[in-house]
């Protein structure tokens, strides 16, 4: 079942998905060269509790076989996707490094992630860093009660195909908002007029992972950690919207 938020319900959205952007660009100015990820992922816990919230990543658990996520923050660093896991690794000039963070505020819960280059990075970095981010903002685009869940996909696959870069498959957007992930999934490739229909109220996480070569991820033997199955570099950023009549309203907008 795809939730409806409440007027009140998605004013708790908007604050805690403001704080939590504000959050997340703070921890990004601190991902620099020769900063270990954990350092980042200490510094999102500590400015989380600070403001009330708690991590809604932390001790997340997808199925009964899998580890908890052991962490608050994802750190994705050059071919890894998503859902990295900070540990003593080091950041380095040339590596671009997707940072995911998720806060239960108030009782309900927002996810966003970006993309950063540190230092100076090759072109080719910045130019998948671009493309993931405007990819996200066509798909947002695509939003408005009445238009369908596969409008989205389609947008944001056009976009990134015709500038030579790849949608993940096998990892989708997602409901957010009573918990970390609800339905519906929302998959960043596809046909438009597909799909469920998109109703004022609904709370959607869309994230597209883009990829320099194919399309296709694998898993690391941690558990978690996504990565490029060519080894290519791969860039990733998402916002928590709420559906409006006439559009989109970005929740996790600093
Ligand atoms: N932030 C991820 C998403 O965007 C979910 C992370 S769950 C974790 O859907 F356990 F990996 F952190
Ligand atoms: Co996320
Ligand atoms: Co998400």
């Amino acid at each position: 079942m795809i939730t409806i938020k409440t007027v009140e319900e998605i004013k708790i959205l908007r604050a805690g998905g403001k704080i939590l952007a504000d959050i997340l660009h703070q921890v990004a100015s601190h991902a620099t060269s020769e900063v270990a990820c954990e350092e980042l992922n200490a510094l999102s816990e500590k400015l989380i509790k600070q403001f009330g919230g708690e991590p809604s990543f932390k001790n997340y658990k997808t199925s009964d076989d899998r580890i908890p996520y052991p962490a608050s923050l994802c750190v994705s660093v050059n071919n890894e996707v998503v859902h990295g896991i900070p540990d003593g690794k080091i950041l380095r000039e040339g590596d671009i490094v997707g940072l995911d963070l998720g806060m239960k505020y108030k009782g309900l819960y927002t996810d966003t992630a970006i993309t950063i280059p540190i230092g100076n990075v090759s072109e080719n970095a910045r130019k998948i860093i671009d493309v993931a981010e405007k990819s996200l903002n066509i798909g947002i685009q695509a939003v408005k009660e009445g238009a369908y869940i596969g409008d989205i996909g389609f947008a944001i696959q056009n976009y990134v195909e015709s500038h030579g870069f790849n949608v993940v498959r096998k990892l989708v957007g997602h409901g957010v908002g009573y918990g970390v992930h609800e339905e519906p999934e929302v998959p960043h490739y596809g046909k438009a007029g597909t799909g469920a229909q998109l109703k004022e109220g609904m709370i959607l996480a869309l994230e597209p992972m883009i990829n320099d070569g194919g399309s296709d991820v694998v898993l690391d033997n941690d558990g978690w950690t996504w990565k490029t199955k060519d080894d290519l570099l791969s860039a990733h950023f998402e916002h928590t919207i709420a559906v409006t009549k006439t559009g989109a309203e970005i929740l996790t907008k600093i």
